[in-house]
């Protein structure tokens, strides 16, 4: 059977989402256009992952080094995006809603954890030398747990979205992803997560996403 990572046919295996529908402007439609973005800049910096992994062994040990720092970085970013979901987005949107709905969020983030652990133990022992490169391993490692990964990219959208939190007052609605982006201004590092998060977006989907000062953007 084929699989949508190691099989050398996808050079890039995994396909963008749509925008979700609404008007970013909206408290309601927001949430879901917002983590459709993010999740886009996961899966297109997660496609040149897969696409360079072909290529490492003709890199210069120098190349090799930053781009496993690339992998880590993403991994880091990856994580740092499901505890923000887990601290503030899930737990203040269940206490509100009608009907809880955001355990399977966080189930599939317990699926998911494991392979991120991996990935940045292995990157780490890439980074120092501790292990050598094996594209093969790499590949099998990622295959373990990425098209779970892309399953929930999808499904999280859909939870999300302004149907599915209608019952909450749009002011909380609004209170909560204010302390999101309040959370995100306070905890993004300018030499990391910023230029990772801002070449990974596409800032013509949403021209005023994400809402960073103007000398950022430039
Ligand atoms: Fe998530």
């Amino acid at each position: 059977m084929s699989s949508p990572v190691s099989d050398d046919a996808f050079a890039a295996p995994f396909h963008l989402l749509p925008k979700a529908e609404g008007d970013w402007r909206k408290t309601y439609e927001n949430p879901a256009i917002d983590i459709s973005l993010v999740h886009n800049a996961f899966i297109r910096s997660l496609n040149t992952i897969v696409y360079w992994s072909r290529k490492v062994d003709s890199m210069s040990d120098k190349d090799k080094r930053d781009w496993f720092c690339y992998v880590e970085l993403w991994a880091e970013a990856l994580e740092h995006h499901h505890k923000l979901e887990e601290s503030l987005i899930f737990p203040q949107l269940e206490e509100k809603l009608e009907k809880p709905q955001m355990a399977s969020n966080v189930d599939a983030h317990r699926h998911i954890l494991p392979g991120i652990e991996g990935l940045l133990s292995l990157t780490k022992q890439l980074i120092n030398g501790e292990k050598q490169w094996n594209q093969r391993d790499f590949l099998a490692l990622l295959d373990t747990w990425l098209p779970t990964l892309n399953e929930h990219f999808k499904e999280e959208v859909v939870t999300l979205s302004a149907d599915n939190i209608r019952s909450v007052p749009e002011r909380d609605v609004k209170e909560i992803f204010d302390k999101v982006t309040k959370h995100i201004q306070q905890t993004y590092s300018f030499d990391r997560d910023v230029p990772f998060v801002g070449t990974c977006l596409d800032r013509q989907a949403e021209p005023d996403f994400p809402p960073w000062p103007f000398f950022i953007v430039w």
